[in-house]
């Protein structure tokens, strides 16, 4: 039976990682390691959280003594790394907890790894999640491809390039077993409602206004995030040692075109005459720095492994309406609590 350490499980990308692992793999004992900060939330593992190969630890990676002694209990074969704090705006008024988490966590969760597998390094495996932000900002043209210059603009992405470098200096250093995968923004069901397509969807059934950032003209590119999960157990298994793999759904919309196709789901869901959520839509101040345009080249990781992504957005798109709109409860639970707090510090009273 192997033992594999999954980082910040009780988040969005995370819980379906883990959800994934547990039902596909009943010989692997899965350890979801979580500090449980606002975006972690056991409500997203409820289906799971009795299954026999399935502990939580709540912990926090940002202590290296907890690290330690959780490899030490352990007997740790595979790590998937994916505690983060990962909202950019959230990183533009407070860049300490990302410096904190992103940074000093990751280096204590290679530590640990390092000092419990040194002996033994043979089978292991490092798997550190990043993201396609590390690479910068993309004018009209080009995309991100592995060797494409770092270049991170938020401190978001600039801690995240940090860790990035740091798994790659003890792969060189230490011959720590590590594999690196670089991904562009997901969406799908369990995301935190601070992000685009949740907050949108969240503010549309309640007649909020949707706010847009300077004029709507940044281009994301959308990948929905059973496909992320996908790629990850993939590369977990199969990646080459030492090895980044870019992951991404070619497939760019800017966020108005984005927003319009949402207010178009939303008001056949609703049953709204057409038209009628598209008037929510306001412009806000711009996000500071605000990267133009990311887009992604996924081919190493089609070619060499044979992943590609199985969802067309109009697709995930609406089955990630449904799943919102089929999950109030959910939904109402997250947003009653500082929710409020962080909202209005974010976009003011509304
Ligand atoms: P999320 O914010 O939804 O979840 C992060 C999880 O990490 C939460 O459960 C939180 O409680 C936990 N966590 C935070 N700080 C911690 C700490 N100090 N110790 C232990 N746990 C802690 O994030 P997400 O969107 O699911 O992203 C997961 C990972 O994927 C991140 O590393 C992020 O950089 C990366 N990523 C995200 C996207 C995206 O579009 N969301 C795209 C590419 C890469
Ligand atoms: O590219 C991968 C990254 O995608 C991940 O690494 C991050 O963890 C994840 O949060 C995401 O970052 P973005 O900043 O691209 O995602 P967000 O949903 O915050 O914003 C998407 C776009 O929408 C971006 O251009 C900013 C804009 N936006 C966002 C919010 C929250 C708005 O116009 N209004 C908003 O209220």
């Amino acid at each position: 039976m192997k033992t594999i350490l999954i980082t910040g499980g009780a988040g969005f990308i995370g819980s379906h990682v883990v959800r994934r692992f547990v039902k596909k793999y009943p010989d692997y004992r899965i350890i979801n390691l979580d500090k449980l900060t606002y975006a972690g939330n056991l409500a997203n593992l409820k289906d799971i959280e009795n299954e026999p190969n399935y502990e939580f630890v709540k912990a926090d990676i940002v202590d290296a003594g907890q690290m330690n002694e959780l490899f030490q209990k352990y007997d740790i074969d595979g790590v998937i790394h994916l505690a983060a704090e990962s909202h950019v705006d959230r990183s533009i008024s407070n860049p300490m907890e990302f410096i904190f988490t992103n940074i000093v966590g990751t280096v204590n969760l290679l530590n640990a790894a390092r000092i419990s597998w040194k002996e033994k390094m043979e089978h292991k495996r490092f798997y550190h999640i990043s993201t396609d932000e590390v690479y910068g900002s993309l004018g009209e043209t080009g995309i991100f491809t592995e060797t494409t210059g770092y270049d991170p603009r938020s401190p978001y992405s600039a801690s995240k390039a940090s860790s990035d470098h740091l798994v790659r200096a003890y792969f060189h250093t230490y011959k720590l077993p590590i594999v690196i995968s670089n991904c562009s923004n997901n969406y799908g069901s369990f995301q935190f409602p601070e992000k685009l397509i949740p907050l949108s969807i969240n503010n549309i059934k309640n007649n909020k206004p949707i706010p847009i950032y300077g004029k709507g003209e940044n281009i994301r590119d959308w990948l929905f995030v059973q496909d992320h999960a996908a790629a990850i157990d993939l590369i977990f298994h199969e990646g080459k040692q030492g090895e980044t793999y870019n992951i991404g759904g070619n497939n760019e919309w800017t966020n108005i075109s984005l927003i319009q196709e949402l207010c178009k789901i939303m008001d056949r869901k609703l049953n709204r005459p057409g038209g009628t959520s598209a008037q929510l839509i306001t412009f806000v101040k711009d996000r500071a720095g605000h990267d133009l345009r990311y887009a992604i080249d996924s081919s190493k990781l089609q070619d060499e492994l044979g992943w590609k992504p199985s969802l067309q957005f109009e697709e995930g798109l609406e089955k990630t309406v449904d799943w919102y709109l089929a999950n109030e409860e959910w939904m109402n639970n997250i947003t009653s609590g500082d929710y409020q707090k962080y909202y209005e510090s974010q976009y003011g009273k509304r």
